[in-house]
């Protein structure tokens, strides 16, 4: 990611921030509409689930400029997905349910540029995510 896709990313996500449980919602709803077979894996009662994503969203994204920072944090959370049921192949489905929820949260400040920058920031780390969870150790590298 460059700088300018850093700062695109982390902008775009303070306009988000002030309607995060409705974005949340947004998210999920979305999720189980394109991928309805992930619907069992998470509890009947979301409102927590809503909280907990939006905050390790803000870690995330405040942490994009300086990886080092957040990348133990992302692989515990990517051994935790394991135990869950997540496998890479959600990962994709997971990544464009929030990129269309950002879609509709930012309207016309949805850019080409931003999109892009939101791709790149999600590819990130849902590569080192998937890394981490279903790669070789990296001892063994
Ligand atoms: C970068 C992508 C993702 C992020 C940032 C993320 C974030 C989170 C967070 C913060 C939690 C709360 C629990 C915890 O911290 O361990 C959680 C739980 C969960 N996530 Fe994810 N997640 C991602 C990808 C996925 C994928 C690909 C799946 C696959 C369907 C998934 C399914 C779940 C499930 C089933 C739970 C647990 C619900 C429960 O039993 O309480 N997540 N996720």
């Amino acid at each position: 990611m460059t700088l300018d896709q850093v700062n695109l990313v982390q902008q775009s996500f303070a306009k988000v921030a002030p309607i995060s449980e409705t974005a949340a919602g947004l998210f999920y709803d979305r999720l189980f509409e394109i991928a309805p077979s992930v619907r069992a894996m998470f509890p009947s009662d979301m409102t927590e689930q809503r909280r907990k994503l939006m905050a390790t969203l803000a870690i995330v994204v405040n942490g994009l400029g300086n990886l080092e920072t957040i990348l133990p944090a992302a692989s515990a959370l990517a051994t935790r997905h394991v135990s869950y049921g997540a496998k890479a192949e959600h990962y994709p489905v997971v990544g464009a349910a929030l990129l269309w929820t950002l879609e509709k949260g930012l309207g016309d400040a949805w850019t080409p540029e931003v999109a892009e920058a939101w791709t790149a920031a999600y590819g990130t780390l849902s590569d080192f995510m998937i890394h981490q969870a279903y790669g070789r150790p990296q001892a063994a590298e």
